[in-house]
């Protein structure tokens, strides 16, 4: 189930998803969405007179629902509604729809078709693409998945409309990050763009260019073996930021836990590659005003250190770091000490 997968960053979404579903019939289509895109995107969908027989299932919204239970309810409805090898599954909604809805797929009858329509930016921009799924388990991130392929990821900017502005600003981060790995153009073409007032046609270009940044890297190293690692950059101070936020009842969006792990790590950067001060002070600036001060305790560090130790992208004791040498020269499996990670939570609490 590792085949390339086709994004479409869609001009006539109805037009783009009816040649893509043209092979199902629509009884044996199997629509996936969470409370909020069925309400705000599914109407959209079923103008299209392919859908008209398909079956729909809706999960509540909300990472704590991208479990075990929510797998056993879809997988159930599929075996009751007689769902079969040729069936295929739309996931319509944000990352937790589209990591559910795939791990759902690649192991319902050993493997069926799915399709993403991500209606979230932050899952346009990551969580769709890429062929990781999976769910939460005892009470970690993503603990349980497969790498399986979508048949196709399609992309409306229009369903970003009734996002709130968390949503929006917490799928940025994700761009914000592809853009620091990959170009000085990349990172002020982005920059430039305006999050108090969004422009939805300038988005869809913007993004366009964004998400082949993540493809093209993933295509090279599909199974995270080197040079995928690099998207890592902000995600290990950030997992653990969102992880403890998770045990402290006062949960974080993703984008903004690694809008923190980028001061972090840029930080860490600075210190140990000699990122430039003047892009960290810049990057910092950015975060303070878009996502608010974050200021870990002191007293919430060592808990932070030992996440950090536990995150699965460590392969042995150290804890691993991709970071950056200068903008889009992003250096992987680095490490730091406990002065070094202490010093780096020190920074964002005292410089952002
Ligand atoms: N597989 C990957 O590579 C990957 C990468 C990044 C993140 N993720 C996962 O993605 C998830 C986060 O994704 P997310 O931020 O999209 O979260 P999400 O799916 O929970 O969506 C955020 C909120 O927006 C609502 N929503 C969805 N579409 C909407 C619309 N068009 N209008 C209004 N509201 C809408 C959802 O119901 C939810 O309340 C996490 O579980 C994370 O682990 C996976
Ligand atoms: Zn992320």
């Amino acid at each position: 189930m590792m085949n390339a997968t086709q994004t479409i960053i869609c001009s006539n979404f109805l037009a783009e998803l009816g040649e893509i579903i043209a092979d199902f019939p629509s009884q044996n289509i199997y629509i996936l969405t969470d409370t909020h895109s069925r309400e705000y995107c599914l109407p959209k969908l079923m103008e299209l007179s392919q859908l008209s027989g398909s079956h729909l299932i809706t999960i509540p919204s909300g990472d704590e629902h991208k479990n075990i239970h929510s797998v056993m309810q879809v997988w159930e409805f599929l075996s009751s509604n007689k769902a079969n090898r040729n069936s295929l599954l739309i996931n319509l909604g944000g990352g937790v729809v589209t990591d559910l809805g795939g791990f759902v797929a690649a192991t319902f009858k050993r493997g069926i078709e799915f399709l993403n329509i991500s209606t979230t930016l932050l899952g346009a921009v990551d969580a769709a693409t890429g062929a990781k799924t999976g769910i939460n388990f005892l009470g970690l991130k993503n603990e349980i998945g497969s790498f399986a392929s979508a048949r196709a990821v399609l992309i409306d900017v229009d369903f970003f409309r009734t996002l709130d502005i968390p949503n929006i600003r917490s799928g940025y981060a994700e761009m914000l990050k592809h853009a620091l790995i990959e170009s000085p153009q990349a990172w002020e073409d982005t920059l430039s763009f305006d999050l108090d007032r969004i422009d939805f046609d300038r988005l869809r270009g913007l993004l366009a260019s964004n998400i082949r940044i993540k493809e093209r890297i993933v295509a090279q190293d599909p199974k995270e073996q080197g040079l995928r690692k690099t998207l890592n950059l902000g995600h290990t101070f950030g997992h653990a930021f969102e992880s403890l936020s998770y045990t402290l009842k006062e949960p974080l969006l993703h984008g903004y836990a690694v809008v923190w792990g980028l001061v972090c790590e840029l930080y860490l950067s600075h210190l140990k590659l000699a990122f430039p001060q003047k892009e960290l002070t810049r990057f910092a600036a950015l975060a303070r005003e878009y996502y608010g001060g974050f200021r870990p305790e002191c007293q919430h560090y060592e808990a932070l250190l030992e996440l950090m130790t536990h995150d699965k992208k460590n392969d042995s004791e150290q804890i691993n770091f991709t970071l950056l040498a200068a903008l889009g020269e992003p250096r992987v499996n680095q490490s730091a000490t406990r002065e070094e990670i202490f010093e780096c939570l020190d920074f964002l609490r005292e410089g952002c």
